[in-house]
């Protein structure tokens, strides 16, 4: 049987697998549910649906912490549940070959946790590549990541926050911000805890971000959430505004803007110059806040790209480099390769 070719991003909040030939076939949360310590209720979304609503004998995770495998055995634990849920089956036969996006700011040990996490489980693997996530995000993007003009491209996720500058296939410069979606999140909570002196959960506060988060002040909406109250402790309700939601984001959005700027000042002017006429590569699911675009625009003053699916590029670009395995081979590096030398 012909090997097939799995594309895996592993996110903090998602987690996606493209298959050659067939596109994207996972798009699941990147969550586990551990029930009396070891035995697994649920996996993905199904444990996201659990997720706050669980006695305390049942513990919900994320594998993935600040864009890195932080619990290698949960993260294999669900990436074999979804694997297999794709056909990704084990046997005697080694001809699948897997695509890894990985972080490019973080260290060898957490590079090769990706690799761990594929080859000490038996999935018939004949070959392990990593690509870094910036340059499958750009390719995602239909970004000719090989051309001599520089390119900025900036993923903004769940856990992180990475802004790269690349040219002629390799990143020039990358850095990783440990903020994201779930900052600005967290940020919600404790605003509300501060203004209405009411505990919310995540789950609400995501709710608040998704309804209300607009990077352009002053809408005048709100929203009833449900919490418990910080002094009585007893169960209770209070309208938020979209200026909390947009408190929250504000030194956020300010620290990426803060760090795009750093980064034009510090690399070459020629490269500068191309960021500058080509625009600057945003994707990432936070980058979905309402008139982002138009907020980085005007504290830039350049032009911005946004993705129009954003919480798919890099495992789409992973699916490029896969199915023109030759025209790419320069971006993708063979953990096996390095670990058998
Ligand atoms: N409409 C929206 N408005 C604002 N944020 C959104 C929207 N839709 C999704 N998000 C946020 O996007 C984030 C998920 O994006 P993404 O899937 O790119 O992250 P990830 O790949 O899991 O994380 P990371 O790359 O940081 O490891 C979450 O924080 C989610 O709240
Ligand atoms: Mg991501």
């Amino acid at each position: 049987m012909a090997g097939r070719k799995y594309g895996l991003d592993l996110g903090t909040m998602n987690i996606r697998i493209f298959q050659g030939g067939h596109g994207l076939v996972v798009y699941e949360k990147n969550m586990i549910a551990i029930q009396r310590k070891k035995e697994v209720a649920a996996i993905g979304n199904d444990a996201f649906e659990m997720y706050e609503r669980t006695p305390a004998s049942i513990v919900i995770s994320n594998p993935v912490r600040d864009g890195v495998i932080a619990d290698i055995n949960n993260m294999n634990k669900v990436a074999e549940a979804l694997l297999k849920k794709c056909g990704c089956t084990t046997g005697f036969m080694r001809n699948n070959s897997f695509y890894l996006a990985v972080p490019s700011d973080v260290t060898e040990v957490e590079k090769r946790a990706y690799f761990d996490l594929i080859a000490h489980s038996a999935y018939n693997t004949h070959n392990i590549f990593v690509v870094e996530k910036p340059l499958a995000a750009a390719l995602g993007e239909n970004v000719d990541v090989k051309s001599k003009k520089g390119m900025m491209i900036v993923d903004m996720g769940a856990g992180t926050t990475e802004i790269t500058v690349i040219t002629m296939g390799g990143i020039v410069v990358s850095k990783l911000l440990k903020m994201g979606g779930n900052t600005i999140n967290a940020s919600i909570c404790q605003l509300v805890k501060e203004r209405h002196h009411l505990v919310i959960g995540d789950k609400t506060a995501e709710y608040l971000k998704l309804e209300l988060g607009h990077a352009i002040p002053g809408q005048g909406r709100g929203k009833t959430v449900f919490g418990r109250d910080v002094i009585t402790g007893l169960p209770s309700k209070a309208e938020v505004s979209d200026h909390l939601v947009f408190d929250a984001m504000k030194n956020y959005l300010f620290q990426v803007v803060r760090t795009i700027r750093n980064i034009m000042e510090t690399i070459p002017p020629e490269l500068s110059g191309d960021i500058i006429e080509n625009g600057i590569y945003f994707t990432g699911g936070t980058t979905l806040i309402p008139e982002l675009d138009r907020l980085f625009n005007a504290s830039l003053r350049v032009k911005v790209v946004f993705a129009p699916k954003p919480l798919e590029s890099t495992v789409r670009g992973l699916g490029v480099i896969m199915d023109h395995a030759s025209d790419y081979k320069d971006l993708t590096f063979s953990l096996r390769d390095a670990a058998f030398e």
